[in-house]
């Protein structure tokens, strides 16, 4: 397998707004993460990937854009943004952007030039379509809720937007487009940033025949249902001959629906398209279908599966990126750990059992510090369009009750990872000195990165000493992975193996103790203790617990 630095690398993700309010305003912005630089030198990762920073109407915090190659006003200047990336080569960090070109805002002006009128040049830029009997085009729906197709007056047609109505999906079957969306990452590379993040990039085909789906529970086909469309992979072939050939970069496509076949594709190693891809059906574990509203807690058999298939389906042809948490997702510790008694324990034991796997590790924001789940007590706490368009769809609909959907969006809401990140115990955890544009969670109290640094058994630096392991640990990067014990339905154990190094990772995801015996081929006494959470090993293990052990080839390990 080709060594290179994007596989060895671990990538920490920063959601801009929720970051670090430099001037007190109540919103994160890009001089509050350049102050924030030495805290993520001292995490240890190589990596910052910014969700989008660029100007925004913020329908969807910044997932809309209406100008590609400028600043958002609340984030900051572009004086703001070449001092931040200036300050991050300095020490050696690298900067991935957030790619977002399935769709712009509907204020960016390609849009406003092409709903002005059909004959407009920029009107084959969207996805216009005529009303099929009198109603939209297709039973698409919205990632947010309601049909995925709107009826404009003006010309009297519907656009498609995958994502909100102010999000309008961009035609790419357009070479106008691609032409205008390659020279603006050009004009991004020329800066000097080092890679792209590309949000829903298995999107940006469409079936021309725009075919009805599935309906969900709302009605609509999910928009899952149109990913990896016929010319996807045509497209990221031409994008890395036009613009990423001749640069270093890091390339990660976010491929919601991706398969396992369609990821060899995009992730294929002789590096044709893109590095490698985010897959969510681990984030389905706890969803039915298409309805991720659910309360209901995962099956540790089935994350294993899924998480199993991942590892051994990319092996030597591909290659995987790691997550538990984003800016999308519930906190992992709330999650597939415990927010109680056991956070520390449980948070350390997902970062084990996560990093430990083949594939690049991404740390979201707060993950370090087992940031959890936030309180939320009515629908008027939240502010993600998501939460809140689902909320009115499925309490109207008599889907769910008002408190059902209530109870849904605490564990499920994307908002759960947006609440400011924890600074210290200092009014608004040291987050701002403002009115924070969303609810703190109360919790910054006793979880907060100051208490974490101090203090040497932390959260924080567990995963320290996860990053340092991973710079002495070839095999932790490059070694093949097997599952053991598939059917246990508390433990997640499995090994690595490379050349003569062999690493046992084994992880305790139930709160109760459990016996443990060895398996084949590893013996006391032939072995060592690489990582754990709990001080002192001991034979069984105890709630939560994580442990680590190499096979002793008769090096040290030097950390
Ligand atoms: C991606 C982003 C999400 C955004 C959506 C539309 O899934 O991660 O935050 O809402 O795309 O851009
Ligand atoms: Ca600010």
């Amino acid at each position: 397998m080709e060594r290179v630095w994007w596989k060895e690398c671990v990538v920490y993700q920063i959601y801009p707004r929720s970051f670090r309010d430099s001037n007190g305003d109540g919103i994160g912005d890009l001089n509050g993460i350049t102050e924030k630089l030495d805290y993520l030198k001292e995490l240890g990762v190589d990596v910052i990937w910014l969700s989008p920073v660029y100007q925004s109407p913020n329908d969807d915090n910044g997932y809309d854009i209406s100008d590609y190659q400028a600043i958002m006003k609340e984030f900051g200047t572009m004086e703001d943004f070449d001092h931040l990336l200036d300050e991050m080569h300095r020490r050696g960090l690298r900067l991935v952007m957030d790619l977002v070109v399935n769709h712009t805002s509907d204020e960016h002006p390609w849009f406003l030039e092409s709903r002005s009128s059909r004959d407009n040049p920029y009107r084959d830029y969207y996805i216009w379509r005529p009303a099929r009997d009198g109603k939209a085009p297709n039973n698409w729906g919205s990632c947010f809720s309601g049909s995925a197709w709107e009826y404009d007056r003006t010309t009297d047609m519907y656009y498609l937007h995958l994502f909100s109505r102010k999000q309008p999906d961009l035609n790419w079957e357009n070479p106008a487009v691609r032409r205008d969306v390659f020279a603006m990452m050009d004009w991004w590379l020329d800066k000097g940033v080092d890679g792209f993040r590309m949000d829903v990039i298995s999107l940006i085909s469409k079936d021309p025949a725009f075919p009805d789906g599935t309906p969900g529970i709302n009605g609509y086909a999910s928009f899952n249902e149109t990913a990896n469309g016929p010319r996807v992979h045509e497209y990221l072939q031409e994008m890395r001959r036009e613009v990423l050939d001749g640069h270093d970069t890091l390339t990660v496509g976010e491929c919601s629906g991706v398969t396992l076949e369609e990821a060899r594709k995009y992730a294929r190693s002789d590096g044709r398209e893109l590095n490698m891809v985010f897959q969510f059906e681990h984030m389905d574990v706890d969803a039915d279908g298409s309805n991720k509203w659910t309360d209901r807690r995962f099956d540790l058999r089935d994350l294993k599966a899924i998480l199993t298939k991942w590892q051994k389906g990319l092996d030597t042809v591909a290659w995987n990126s790691l997550f538990w948490e984003n800016h999308d997702q519930p906190r992992s510790v709330s999650r597939f750990g415990d927010d109680g008694p056991y956070r520390e324990a449980s948070a350390k034991m997902l970062a084990t059992c996560l990093h430990f796997m083949q594939g690049t590790p991404y740390i979201y924001q707060g993950e370090e510090l087992g940031m959890t789940n936030a309180p939320f007590r009515d629908i008027s706490d939240f502010r993600d369009l998501d939460s809140i368009n689902a909320y009115h769809e499925l309490t109207g609909q008599g889907v769910f009750t008002k408190e059902e959907m209530l109870c849904r969006l605490r564990k499920k809401s994307r908002d759960n990872a947006r609440t400011p990140f924890q600074w210290s115990d200092d009014a608004n955890a040291g987050f701002t000195t403002g009115n924070p544009w969303i609810m703190i969670n109360p919790n910054y109290r006793e979880i907060n990165a100051r208490e974490q640094l101090a203090r040497e058994d932390s959260v924080f630096h567990y995963y320290q000493k996860l990053i340092r392991l991973r710079k002495s640990l070839p095999v932790m990067v490059y070694g093949s992975y097997d599952l053991l014990l598939p059917e246990d339905p508390d433990l997640y154990v499995y090994t690595r193996t490379l050349d003569e190094e062999a690493l046992l990772v084994i992880c305790n995801f139930s709160s109760k103790p459990r016996a443990f015996s060895l398996p084949e081929g590893w013996r006391p006494g032939e072995m060592e203790p690489v990582i754990g959470n709990y001080p002192d090993p001991s034979a069984d293990l105890r709630p939560y617990e994580a442990i680590v052990y190499r096979k002793s080839n008769g090096e040290s390990l030097c950390l």
